[in-house]
């Protein structure tokens, strides 16, 4: 396996909401981590502790009030929009709690859908690959089933292939299994893993499960904003 290369370095990252008004609260005060592109690791802790806000920072959909972000070794505090999202679609993958995927779709256009939104219209190759991916997520084809066609752990085995449809550097999935019964979950989760070996995509995944989160190679523990173990 080739050496683990850098994915993600956060330094002194800082979030506040309500900036400016009476309710200002900052919620992660100076994060510092970094992730290879070999680790599969848990972001665990208490509600209401900020995993999901730091998150939404490391995918870019949000931005923090201090610190910086490099992606694949590229700072990120002075980017635009523009930018952020160009970067944001070639290196990161998402998969949250309630999978998001659009209804009117199929299953396979639901997976083509991130790929289109950086690419426009999808050409042979990419068809290939998310059939290719379709195929490898779920042991029947559903390529061609509406998302209400198919059951909850099916459709996050959906949303697990529309994240790594582009091949990203880094997944991010916020309560992935936190909908799905233990049996399905552990199915799903063991899904995750098999992409982390197989393509090196790094893996960082929120779960409230102890089972789960024993099974990845590194705990990451949040509490009160504060990485506190990982
Ligand atoms: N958009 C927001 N505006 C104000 N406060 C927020 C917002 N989003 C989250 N918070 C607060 O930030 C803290 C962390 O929330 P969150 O990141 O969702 O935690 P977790 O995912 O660990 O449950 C909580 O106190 C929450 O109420
Ligand atoms: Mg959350």
């Amino acid at each position: 396996m080739a050496e683990p290369r850098e994915v993600l370095r956060l330094e002194g990252l800082r979030k506040s909401y309500n900036i400016g008004r009476p309710n200002e609260v900052e919620v992660l005060h100076g994060i510092d981590l970094r992730l290879d592109s070999a680790d599969f690791a848990a972001l665990v802790g208490p509600s209401g502790s900020g995993k999901s806000t730091l998150l939404n920072l490391i995918g870019l959909l949000d931005s923090p009030t201090q610190g910086e972000l490099y992606l694949r070794g590229q700072a990120t505090r002075d980017m635009d929009d523009e930018g952020r999202t160009a970067l944001r679609s070639r290196h990161i993958g998402f998969v949250f709690q309630f999978h998001h995927l659009i209804g009117a779709f199929t299953a396979l256009e639901n997976v083509l859908m991130p790929w289109m939104v950086a690419n426009g219209k999808p050409d042979r190759e990419i068809t290939d690959a998310a059939r290719g991916l379709l195929a490898e997520v779920g042991r029947g084809g559903f390529s061609d089933r509406k998302p209400d066609q198919l059951s909850g752990g099916q459709q996050q085995r959906v949303a697990i292939a529309r994240a790594l449809v582009t091949r990203p550097a880094l997944l991010l999935a916020d309560e992935p299994t936190g909908n799905l019964d233990t049996k399905t979950a552990a199915e799903v989760f063991a899904l995750l893993r098999r992409f982390n070996e197989q393509v090196g995509c790094a893996v960082l995944v929120v779960t409230h499960d102890p089972r789960l989160s024993a099974t990845c190679d590194r705990t990451i523990t949040l509490v009160d904003g504060r990485i506190v173990d990982g």
